[in-house]
This record gives structure tokens, C-alpha cells and sequence, in this order.
């Protein structure tokens, strides 16, 4: 195996995790501190209304965000609010200083036009079993499966951001890269060996596979290169292999991946990859 792009090396022997575990949606602590509403909350709350980096987002993040906030806050898990690193579609991502580390804080709003979007990944997942149509619960199961899903691709030895804590819609996890200088997408570098960054992603596809998860957005917008190191980032939508649309998403993946490989030199296929993932004659040492 090679160091660059620091392929983790894996302890074969670990098991990938409980294939059903379930993703517990009772807590509503965030909701419990944004109804009581108690001296220390509202001024928690305004602070960070007053606040430079949060003056975009103060109009959609509603008071249970806030509570979300005060809660890891309170827990420990942040000391200080840094700036945004990234505004998506559905979720704001800002660095912040957590208990003994920089980490990235993502933030969904819950209003999100990308809703319907996020049922359809959801339904036929079996850990989120009759998770209805409100709202504020699927995101909030969106936010518990990814958390859920990273914690899984680092068990199969995949380079994710380490999970730290999930309050309600936001996620708190290691920050890759430097406060002051963003980490680059894939998209954004030259790579100057695209072999091995082809070897180590395809490694990485294979083991998040045999793990029993698709990513189902992966490309090189969702894989960050730090310090010699591939992570691969938004894991919200990955579904396990049960997922209705599994092979659909497995196969846009393929296609992604090897489409930005094959512009960067290589003769990839999908079809090659695809077979790599999933074929257990396939040896991954090889
Ligand atoms: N753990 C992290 N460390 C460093 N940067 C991150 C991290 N997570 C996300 N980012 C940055 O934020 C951007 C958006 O995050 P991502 O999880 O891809 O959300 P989205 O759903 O908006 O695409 C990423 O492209 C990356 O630049
Ligand atoms: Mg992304």
C-alpha cells in the first residue's frame, strides 16, 4: 500500500458495525432549551445573533438551532463559534474551536427547499423505519444518519471527518484542515499521482461497500485533500446496500469517479469500478 494520499491502513479483523442499529429521534433536548427559554438562553441566543460570522444565517435558524447550539455549547463539544467555511443548499458549515480540537460545525436549516429530496433517500432505509412526513423529524434524522454513517466508514477504515456529537440538525465533527486556510476539494487541486488517488478512492468505495453503505454523492467535490491525506466528506445521503435505489446510486458514484479520473488521464471505466466494489473475486490487494 502507499503512504501518499494516506491510504488508512485497516484492521481487517473489526466488524463494520450492526448492520440495524437504530437512530434514536426521541431527543428533543434542543427543543426542551428553546421553549424554557431561560435567562442564560436568551443571551446565549443574542450573542450569537450579534455576532459578525452568523449575520447572514441569524433569519433561518430557528430557536430549537439555537438551542442545538447552547446544548453542545453547555456539553462541551464548543468553545468559540468561528466563521463559515462553506453555505450549501441545505446545511451552512462553520469551523469552531470544540474541547480539545478545531471542528466543523454543520448546521441544516430545517426549512430547506431540498426536503423531499432527503424523504426519498431515507425511505427504504431500514434504520429509519416509519419516520413519517414531519418535517423537523426527517431533517433531524438526516443529520442522525450521517453522524451514523461517518462513525460506520471509519469503522471500515475509510478517511471521513471523526464524528463528535449530533444535537438535533447540527453535527459536530472533526475539522480537516487549517482554521485559517480552508482545506482544498479534489476538484480544486492538480493532482500530480492521480494513480494512487484513483487506487486510494476506489479502495475507499470498496470498503465503504463491503461496510454495507453507498455514499450516493460522491465526487470530487465531496472528497477533501489535506496534508497528503484523502477524506471523504457529506455522508448524509448514504444509504446502506438495502436501499431500494442502491445500485442506481452505486452506479452514479462509478460514474463520477471515473469521469473525473478520466480527465485527469486515466483509462478508468465505471463498469471497471464498479466490478472492483462489488465483486468478491475482485482482490483488493492486488
Ligand atoms: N469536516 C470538515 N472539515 C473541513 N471542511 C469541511 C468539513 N465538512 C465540510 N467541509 C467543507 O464544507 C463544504 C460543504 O460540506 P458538505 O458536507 O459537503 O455539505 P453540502 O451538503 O453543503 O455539500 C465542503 O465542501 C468542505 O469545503
Ligand atoms: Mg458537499
Amino acid at each position: 500500500m502507499t503512504d501518499e494520499f494516506g491510504l488508512l491502513d485497516t484492521d481487517v479483523s473489526a466488524p463494520p458495525g450492526d448492520e440495524w442499529e437504530q437512530i434514536d429521534l426521541t431527543d428533543t433536548e434542543a427543543d426542551r432549551i428553546a421553549r424554557k427559554r431561560d435567562r442564560e438562553f436568551e443571551a446565549f441566543q443574542k450573542r450569537i445573533k450579534d455576532a459578525d460570522q452568523f449575520k447572514v444565517e441569524q433569519s433561518v435558524f430557528d430557536d430549537a438551532t439555537f438551542g442545538a447550539l447552547y446544548k453542545l455549547v453547555a456539553d462541551g463539544h464548543i468553545d468559540a463559534f468561528g466563521g463559515p467555511i462553506s453555505t450549501g443548499k441545505e446545511a451552512n458549515v462553520y469551523e469552531a474551536l470544540g474541547a480539545d480540537s478545531e471542528v466543523a460545525v454543520k448546521v441544516y436549516r430545517i426549512n430547506a427547499s431540498a426536503f423531499k429530496q432527503m424523504r426519498d433517500y431515507l425511505e427504504g432505509d431500514p434504520r429509519f423505519e416509519g419516520i413519517g412526513n414531519d418535517k423537523g423529524k426527517v431533517v433531524l434524522a438526516w443529520v442522525r444518519k450521517e453522524y451514523a454513517n461517518l462513525e460506520r466508514a471509519q469503522r471500515a477504515g475509510v478517511r471521513v471527518p471523526r464524528p463528535i456529537a449530533v444535537e438535533r440538525n447540527v453535527l459536530v465533527m472533526e475539522l480537516v484542515g487549517l482554521v485559517e486556510k480552508r482545506a482544498r476539494r479534489l476538484a480544486e487541486v492538480s493532482i500530480e499521482n492521480p494513480e494512487t488517488a484513483y487506487e486510494v478512492v476506489r479502495e475507499y468505495m470498496r470498503r465503504l461497500y463491503s461496510a454495507g453503505l453507498i455514499h450516493g454523492d460522491l465526487s470530487e467535490y465531496n472528497m477533501i485533500i489535506h496534508d497528503g491525506e484523502l477524506v471523504v466528506i457529506d455522508l448524509g445521503q448514504a444509504v446502506t446496500v438495502h436501499h431500494p435505489n442502491s445500485d442506481e446510486f452505486l452506479q452514479r458514484d462509478c460514474e463520477n469517479v471515473a469521469s473525473f479520473f478520466r480527465r485527469q488521464g486515466l483509462e478508468v471505466s465505471t463498469q471497471e469500478l464498479l466490478t472492483f466494489l462489488t465483486d468478491p473475486e475482485v482482490d483488493p490487494t492486488r
